[in-house]
């Protein structure tokens, strides 16, 4: 593994950024704010400048803004930030935006990434990414950065990984280029795919792992998922779910998941493309996963049934 901060200047890119929410935000506005590329941000709602928020200093970036897909042609990177449920949407900019020369990261939670853009993306390049940064945002043209681990990116050692660490330079983000980026991918998703529909179902953040009936629930959970991950490849280690319950315990109390927060919203989780992977994934192997249905089903029940006014309330 090696970790590279980013320092070199190379060849100018046409980047388009698909989504410019909490993920796609942050990333857009690093990447104007070197002055190394062309950025354009796709998006629903157009907005006159993006302001990123960071510990360091405040970004007030002025990303190329298009708002209909028929304005886009072929760009050189697209970096994919909506949530998994709407990539289907945003293929009309997929479409638009990819050449055979194209390299599509995509910067979302779960698992599949290549197999899941391969029918929207003709013959680019898919990099599979794991966002490791915390993005919140704060209003339609300004989102807050904070670094939540060591990195803020893992991408795999290959062609298209250090090809992404190469478009980021001059950004100041930390990418962990890994031989071992399936295993990290999976611990990711173990934690995402059970911790959140637990917070979401629960309407509680991450207090709720306190409880001490929820331990045996969660470790169960945990280790029904880690067996499907080594059946998958991911080369994790026997305790893996102890450690993963145990790092649970280790976030504040008062922080949410964005599950917790897309059913106070309303809206539709990302359930389907983290515990259904999960679930999927066990299909393929003929691993069992009880649990995982059980928190998939009633996830789907409560996406299919928004309550109004949580979000007040929660408040
Ligand atoms: N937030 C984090 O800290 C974090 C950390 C690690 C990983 N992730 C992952 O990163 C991914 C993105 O999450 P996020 O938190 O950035 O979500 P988000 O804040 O909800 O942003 C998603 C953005 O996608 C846009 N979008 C949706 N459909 C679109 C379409 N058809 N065309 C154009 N734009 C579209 C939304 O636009 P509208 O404003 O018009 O709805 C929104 O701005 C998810 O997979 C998430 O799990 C997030």
């Amino acid at each position: 593994m090696s970790t590279i901060d980013h320092a070199a200047t190379t060849g100018r890119r046409r980047v388009a950024v698909v989504g410019l929410g909490s993920i796609g935000g942050v990333i857009a506005g690093a990447l104007d704010a070197t002055g190394r590329h062309d950025v354009t941000a796709c998006v629903r709602h157009g907005i006159a400048r993006l302001v990123v928020e960071r510990p360091d200093r405040t970004i007030e970036a002025r990303p190329r803004i298009l708002t209909d897909p028929a304005q886009a042609d072929i760009h050189d990177w697209v970096l994919l930030c909506t949530k998994a449920q709407d990539t289907a949407s945003s293929s009309p900019w997929l479409q638009r935006l990819c050449g055979a020369s194209t390299h599509v990261a995509v910067l979302q939670n779960g698992m599949g990434h290549t197999e899941r853009l391969a029918p929207f993306v003709g013959g680019a390049t898919v990099v599979p990414t794991i966002v490791y940064y915390n993005g919140e945002r704060l209003a339609p043209d300004r989102v807050r950065y904070r670094r939540a681990s060591d990195h803020d990116f893992a991408v795999s050692d290959d062609a298209g990984g250090r090809a992404f660490v190469e478009l980021l330079e001059g950004t100041g983000m930390q990418i962990l280029v890994s031989p071992e980026f399936k295993t990290m991918a999976w611990r990711k998703l173990l934690l995402n795919a059970i911790a959140n529909p637990i917070t979401a179902l629960t309407l509680q953040r991450q207090g709720v792992f306190r409880r001490e009936d929820m331990g045996s629930l969660v470790l169960s959970a945990l280790e029904e998922a880690a067996a499907v991950a080594r059946a998958d490849g991911a080369r994790l280690a026997d305790d893996e779910a102890l450690k993963l319950r145990a790092m649970l315990m280790t976030f504040p109390p008062d922080a949410g998941t964005s599950m917790y927060f897309d059913r106070l919203a309303g809206r539709r989780s990302e359930v389907d493309a983290l515990t259904g992977a999960v679930i999927a994934a066990g299909e393929r192997h003929q691993i069992a996963t009880p649990l995982c249905r059980v928190l998939l089903t009633l996830m789907r029940a409560a996406d299919a049934a928004p309550i109004p006014g949580l979000m007040e309330k929660a408040k």
